[in-house]
């Protein structure tokens, strides 16, 4: 290290987890041999993954929080090391071009440490040139995997995301290892504990910026370490699917809360989400309704399901329970042929989730990229696959008061079938969603987010 350079030594990877190293060598096996069977199919003899470059905003020198390819974090967990290179030959240690500028302007990526190097060749370069030396001399060999272009260098490299190699690593990536698992387990228990302690400064009055703080806190993220920005929605700011602005004060009224945020753990994502009334009964209730429906989706999970199919269920069931809260009257084949449910619950009923929060591949068929559409009226489905073991992904269904969603249903036979006065009731409460993460086993699933809740004691050293 040269003197006068500062290191990052990040709480995500710094420190190693006993069970996450044990894994980790068979996830490694995993994924060299998904590269495997793709650098075959395409002819090709090495993949190199770029792990991308810092963006500048225009006219100005100011940064944008750095994401990583998702690829780069499937081998590593270097969520925040930008302009480092993984080659991969079939048959050999991959090797980690691991760069670590000379800058006194910035903290530099940290010596490389932790369970993870182990199964890596480690080559520290300081300038982006000697990146080069690193790489395989027959570039046609090569294919290149990254953010390349006017940002990123290509190496000299000419086959770049070649579709059919991606297609193969996106559909495979569907599936995950124990250790992903092991990751997730982990994300998820450090989400519960954000969404305790949100709870908690809900319950004292919070503004929805202080809530937000509060889980930051028992996450010990910051906000760019967050795996996508909270939705942290007072009152009638639930129904914002993807509301984000966090008002500095309290409401002078508070309702509810709808809280939807997840945690990292090696790169790997929670998404969680729960809604809370202030101490209004009649929503205390309809909230029960929504996790005892929630649970009932949950409980259809195993392999073998046909998602999209359960996407549509889980409609005759929002009907069934509109009727029920007496805010819709008529038959589940009415209400959702007129287009009442799908105005109350206009979004997805879940998506695969892993290093990505909405991780690719939930429309392919297959892996030669065959896109299964998701079912007619229903655009916004993530996930049209069929269910297989250890995919993992959210059970979140939603009922929420949008106006211009409802207004759209006046002067149509909808119309009829909704109780209005019941919806200027919802109206300041916003909406309900509760959210878990669940993985797919042969005859059911491990839920890790009720589990994690169950779990959690309060300790944040994960
Ligand atoms: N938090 C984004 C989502 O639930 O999909
Ligand atoms: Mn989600
Ligand atoms: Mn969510």
């Amino acid at each position: 290290m040269k003197h006068g350079m500062i290191m990052r030594m990040s709480a995500d990877y710094s420190a190693d987890i006993p069970e996450l190293e044990k894994l980790y060598p068979d996830h490694i096996a995993t994924v060299s041999k998904r590269h495997d069977h793709a650098l075959d199919h395409v002819g090709a003899s090495h993949a190199v993954i770029f792990s991308g470059m810092p963006k500048v905003a225009f006219l100005d020198d100011t940064q944008y929080p750095f994401i990583a390819n998702p690829h780069f974090l499937s081998w590593v967990p270097l969520v925040a090391v930008p302009l480092s290179v993984i080659v991969y030959t079939p048959g050999a240690a991959p090797v980690l071009v691991y760069y670590q500028p000379h800058d006194y302007w910035h903290v530099v990526p940290g010596k490389p440490c932790g369970y993870w190097t182990e199964s890596f060749d480690v080559r520290i370069v300081h300038t982006i040139a000697d990146i080069a030396e690193h790489l395989p001399e027959e570039k046609d060999k090569c294919i290149l995997i990254g953010e390349i272009g006017t940002n990123g260098p290509d190496f000299g490299i000419e086959r770049i995301n070649p579709t059919k190699a991606l297609n193969m690593l996106h559909f495979a990536r569907g599936i995950k290892t124990g250790y992903e698992i092991a990751c997730m387990r982990l994300a998820s228990r450090r989400g519960a504990r954000g969404h305790i302690a949100a709870e908690a400064a809900f319950r004292e009055g919070s503004s929805e910026f202080d809530i937000h703080r509060a889980y930051c806190g028992a996450v010990s993220h910051t906000d760019n370490e967050l795996p996508y920005t909270n939705i942290i929605a007072l009152n009638q700011h639930g129904a914002v699917l993807h509301y984000t602005n966090l008002d500095r004060r309290p409401p002078k009224e508070i309702h509810s809360l709808l809280i939807d945020a997840g945690a990292r753990i090696r790169g790997y994502a929670s998404d969680i989400t729960r809604t809370y009334s202030f101490g209004d009964a009649r929503f205390d209730e309809l909230i029960d309704r929504m996790h005892d429906m929630q649970m009932r989706i949950t409980g259809k999970i195993r392999a073998g399901v046909n998602f999209s199919e359960l996407h549509v269920e889980s409609h005759r069931m929002l009907a069934e329970l509109l009727v029920e809260a007496r805010l819709a009257v008529g038959s589940p084949d009415a209400l959702l042929a007129s287009g009442v449910t799908a105005a109350f619950f206009p979004h997805g009923l879940g998506h695969l989730i892993g290093v990505q929060v909405h991780d690719v591949g939930g429309h392919m068929m297959d892996e030669s990229g065959a896109v299964l559409d998701p079912p007619s009226g229903h655009p916004f489905l993530r996930l049209t696959r069929t269910l297989t073991e250890n995919m993992v992904l959210t059970i979140e269904p939603g009922l929420y008061a949008i106006d211009i969603l409802l207004d759209n249903l006046r002067g149509t036979p909808a119309e009829h079938h909704v109780n209005w006065d019941a919806v200027e009731w919802l109206r300041p409460f916003g909406g309900i969603r509760i959210e878990d993460d669940v993985r797919v086993t042969a005859d059911g699933c491990e839920n890790l987010t009720r589990n994690a809740f169950a779990s959690v004691d309060g300790n944040v050293s994960t």
